[in-house]
C-alpha cells in the first residue's frame, strides 16, 4: 500500500515536471523535440513563392532603372539578384504539383524547368543589352520577360 502511494506520488511529480516544461516559456528543451525554426516573415509561404517575390520586387525597380546609363550599375545588380531567384526557382516544384495526377509529374516538372530556363535566357537578354550599351534592347527584352509571368501562372498555378 506504501508501496503504491510512493509510487502514484513520484508519477505526479514527474507528470509535473513535464507539464511545468513544456509550459513555462524559456524552459531548456530537447533541440531533438523542439519544434522547427520559423521564418516569421514568410510562415505561410512556399519556398518558391519566396524567390518570386524577390524576382517581381527586382523586376518592377529594373523597369525603371533599365532606361537610364546612369543607373547601369543598379540595374547589373537587380539583374544579378533576379538570376540568383530564378535558379533558385527552377529546383524548387510548385505547389499545384500536389494536385497534378502522378503518371503525368514528371512531364509537369519537365516543363516547368523549361519555362524557368526561357525566362532566365531572356533575363539574361537584358543583361547582354546593357553591356553592350543598347538601352532600347534592353527595354524590349525587360518588356518580353515580365510578359512570361503571365504565361509562367498560367500554366503553373491554380487556385488552390
Ligand atoms: C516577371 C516574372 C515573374 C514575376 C514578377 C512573378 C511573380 C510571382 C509572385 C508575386 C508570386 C506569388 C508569390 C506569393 O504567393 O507570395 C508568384 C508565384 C508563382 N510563380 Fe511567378 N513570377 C514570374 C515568373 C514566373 C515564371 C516564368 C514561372 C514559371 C516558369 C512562375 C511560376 C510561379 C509559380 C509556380 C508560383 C506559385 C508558387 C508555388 O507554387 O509555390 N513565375 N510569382
Amino acid at each position: 500500500m506504501r508501496l503504491r502511494t510512493t509510487a502514484c506520488t513520484a508519477t505526479l511529480v514527474i507528470g509535473l515536471a513535464a507539464f511545468l516544461q513544456a509550459a513555462l516559456p524559456g524552459t531548456a528543451q530537447d533541440p531533438e523535440s523542439a519544434p522547427p525554426a520559423v521564418d516569421e516573415a514568410h510562415d505561410d509561404e512556399t519556398p518558391l513563392a519566396v524567390q518570386m517575390e524577390i524576382i517581381e520586387e527586382s523586376m518592377s525597380k529594373l523597369r525603371r532603372t533599365v532606361r537610364k546609363p546612369e543607373q547601369d550599375a543598379q540595374s547589373l545588380e537587380l539583374l544579378s539578384k533576379i538570376q540568383t531567384a530564378v535558379i533558385a526557382s527552377k529546383a524548387q516544384p510548385p505547389a499545384m504539383i500536389a494536385r497534378v495526377p502522378e503518371g503525368e509529374r514528371s512531364a509537369f516538372l519537365a516543363a516547368y524547368r523549361k519555362e524557368m530556363i526561357a525566362f532566365l535566357e531572356q533575363v539574361l537578354a537584358i543583361e547582354k543589352a546593357l553591356l553592350e550599351g543598347d538601352h532600347d534592347t534592353a527595354r524590349a527584352a525587360h518588356k518580353a520577360a515580365s510578359a512570361m509571368e503571365d504565361t509562367g501562372h498560367e500554366t503553373f498555378t491554380d487556385d488552390e
